[in-house]
């Protein structure tokens, strides 16, 4: 497999020589174990609320360039919703980064090529994050001038917006596919 097969902007998962534990616990059943402990469940919330809250920023964006906001309460809304949502992502990747990363791939040398990758897709989320943070300046901007003007900076920020969400949907799945069977074989006790 070429490095490029594993590049975030284009793969379509994990291989199995990565996720290597996913066979001996498919994503079905890990509810539903017993050993599904408060840092799995934590985990898939919070990727849970960062999918939300960008599809949240997808939809309000959509009303705003439909007529149905207009321009003062989009401001309002907009301006929470997305500092909130980047303020979100970079705290989760850097506590990732820092924190659960390291302990991860200390628990068997096979999870070292995961979490690098892992650490790369970061790096590129972030990159998209930073280009989306500026269409959203140039949006807010465009919000005092004519509606042309608001129209050409809203279908730049979406744009961005849609390949920042595309890229960490696909980036949220494949770390649930190597965090929760990690979790699920090792115990949570190495993280506490
Ligand atoms: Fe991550
Ligand atoms: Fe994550």
């Amino acid at each position: 497999m070429s490095a490029s097969d594993l590049d975030l902007a284009s793969r379509t998962g994990l291989p199995e020589s990565i996720a290597y534990l996913r066979r001996r616990f498919p994503a079905a059943e890990w509810r539903a174990s017993p050993r599904y402990g408060q840092l799995a469940r934590r985990w898939q919330h919070v990727h849970e609320g960062l999918r939300g809250e960008g599809g949240s920023l997808q939809v309000l964006t959509e009303a705003f360039a439909n007529g149905q906001r207009p321009p003062e309460a989009f401001r309002r809304e907009f301006t929470t919703l997305l500092g909130s949502h980047l303020n979100h992502l970079q705290l989760h990747h850097q506590m990732e980064d820092q924190f659960y990363f390291p302990r991860f791939r200390s628990l068997d040398e096979r999870m070292v090529a995961g979490f690098d990758l892992l650490e790369r897709d970061h790096e590129q989320i972030h990159h998209q994050l930073e280009q989306s943070a500026m269409a959203a300046t140039r949006l807010l901007e465009s919000l005092n001038s004519d509606r042309e003007a608001q129209k050409v900076s809203t279908e730049s920020f979406a744009a961005r917006a849609a390949k920042l969400l595309a890229l960490l949907d696909r980036h949220l799945s494949d770390e649930e596919d190597l965090v929760i069977p990690a979790l699920l074989e090792h115990g949570e006790e190495p993280f506490d």
